[in-house]
């Protein structure tokens, strides 16, 4: 079976890394690779600490081709990949195309592959916010409205999918591919070059921000990085930040005291910050798993999710409403805060589940 797997931007090559793992170890039970693929790279994301850091850190192999489609408005992205991919597809013609999570990238690269006549599979298919003011709800939506074989992370998910007309021989529910690198990684976890002198045994919180409705306003960031400065008190708050974000903050002229602000973290040291942290403010999907799965609280600065399994049973909580904000931060310092509990399926183990099922499919009659 010949399968090309798309990863393109920071949040996907965690979720990729566990299913080349698992491809691999199939391989090597069979005197003849079962499995043939290509690691295409769309170049969404380039710098090394959105890229190449965690390539080194998941062990990704080298990506076969790299799209090199770079940085540009939703539509010149969208288009540049899909240009890249278009002549990448003709000249080797998969199976199977497989696309993860929800960014510009998933998007194009399933379009061009469903044109090709190439089967589409969607890890983490079906979650839908309702909140069509994020590229990513667009994202998923038109994948999903194309895609052939859903690989889902809840059964809400399965739910949406049912609901918009696609069968159950469709979705496989297997879990977070997210949480398999999650889970595998936690013993290997690396304390930042900085950690000793800048936080050391200091209590802490984590930040992160990007979405552009927080970030693309140099009034909008002001505010809110003003209310968590003032409502963290004595915590230090640390601040990865994400180029996006950078190049805004970088015209608001002024500092915030209790911010400590740095470079994008690689994927190990990220997490290392975040299982030590009292807590998590953030405006990202996938922190919100990763966190609930940690048992470390995490305030959500959004008015929907498309995980609600990280509210119901994780520690995540929404704050949409920002005067509110300050009371939640409160609670987090105090250490008040519910306990996660197990979500289904994130056990570590999903991309075994989708490698037993690429295993026995019958695509295009031949496997
Ligand atoms: C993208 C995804 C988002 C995901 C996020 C994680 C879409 C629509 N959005 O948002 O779902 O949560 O990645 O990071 O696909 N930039 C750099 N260096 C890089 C990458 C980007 O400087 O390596 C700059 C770009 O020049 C651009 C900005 O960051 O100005 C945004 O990058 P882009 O990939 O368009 O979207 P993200 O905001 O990262």
């Amino acid at each position: 079976m010949k399968i090309d797997i798309i990863a393109g931007a920071r949040p996907n090559f965690m979720k990729i890394s566990p299913i080349i793992r698992q491809l691999e170890a199939y391989n090597r039970q069979k005197e003849k690779p079962f499995f043939e693929y290509r690691l295409v790279h769309t170049g969404q994301h380039y710098d090394r600490n959105m890229s190449q850091s965690f390539f080194e850190e998941l062990q990704i192999p080298e990506p076969d081709i790299n799209l090199g489609a770079g940085s540009g408005t939703q539509a010149s992205q969208t288009a540049q990949i899909m240009i890249g991919y278009e002549q990448a597809i003709q000249e080797w013609k998969p199976d199977l195309c497989i696309v993860v999570g929800d960014v510009n990238s998933t998007l194009a690269c399933a379009i061009v592959a469903k044109k090709a006549e190439v089967k589409v599979a969607h890890v983490e298919g079906g979650i839908r916010s309702g909140d069509w003011s994020m590229p990513e709800e667009i994202n998923r939506t038109v994948t999903d409205s194309i895609t052939d074989y859903f690989f889902t992370t809840s059964e809400t998910a399965n739910k949406h999918l049912l609901a918009s007309g696609h069968t159950s021989d469709q979705i496989f529910f297997v879990g977070n591919t997210m949480i398999d690198s999650l889970m595998s990684h936690l013993e290997k976890l690396r304390k930042p070059s900085f950690f000793d002198d800048r936080i050391g045994d200091k209590p802490y919180l984590v930040l992160t921000l990007h979405r552009p409705s927080n970030v693309d306003s140099a009034d909008q960031l002001a505010r809110l990085l003003e209310l968590i400065n003032t409502a963290a008190r004595d915590f230090v708050v640390l601040f990865p930040m994400h180029p996006r974000t950078r190049k805004m903050y970088d015209t608001l002229g002024r500092t915030f005291s209790n911010l400590e602000i740095v470079d994008p973290l690689s994927y190990l040291e990220f997490i290392y910050v975040v299982k030590h942290s009292r807590g998590v403010v953030t405006d990202s999907g996938g922190i919100t798993e990763e966190a609930s799965v940690m048992n470390i609280p995490c305030i959500t600065l959004r008015d929907s999710t498309e995980r609600p399994e990280t509210i119901t049973l994780g520690t995540n909580e929404l704050v949409a409403d920002q005067t509110k904000l300050s009371g939640f931060i409160h609670q987090m310092i105090a250490g008040e805060w519910k306990q996660a509990q197990q979500i289904p399926l994130w056990d570590g183990i999903a991309a075994e589940r989708i490698v037993d099922i690429l295993s026995t499919m019958n695509l295009n009659g031949r496997n």
